[in-house]
């Protein structure tokens, strides 16, 4: 059901002091930036080959990004795996009695369908799942 990795999730203090590292230094291509309201970030896609670097500011302190930069500081956030059929993938995750986040997809970054996982149920590695827009 998971078919490749989509996406390494950072949360970081500075969208823009963030891009002078990944884009300007490290040579990442700059592929998109949304505010995603569903979650309170400002996210940008890097481009890694197939896959994303997505950096992510809070747009409030009681987001969920927010409450994570308050408590640990920046930093890699959340895994993400692509999957061509999300309500699969979460129904398999329900039925293996993994802890979710989510029990119905939300929309993500540029239309996609996505879904968290519980940490506690994935050894501390905040998993996201992936249906990208058709
Ligand atoms: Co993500």
């Amino acid at each position: 059901v998971f078919d490749r990795i989509d996406h390494v999730g950072v949360a970081v203090d500075d969208l823009d002091a963030a891009l002078e590292l990944y884009r300007d230094r490290l040579g990442m291509r700059e592929q998109h930036r949304e505010t995603v309201g569903e979650f309170g970030v400002e996210a940008v896609l890097l481009e890694v080959g197939e896959g994303h670097v997505e950096l992510l500011e809070p747009t409030s302190e009681d987001s969920a990004v927010g409450r994570f930069l308050a408590r640990n500081g920046p930093g890699m956030h959340h895994v993400a795996y692509q999957t061509a059929d999300i309500d699969a993938a979460l129904g398999q995750a329900r039925d293996a009695g993994l802890r979710l986040i989510d029990e119905s997809p939300r929309t993500g970054i540029r239309g996609s369908r996505v879904a968290f996982l519980h940490p506690q149920a994935t050894g501390s590695v905040l998993t996201e799942l992936v249906e990208p827009a058709h």
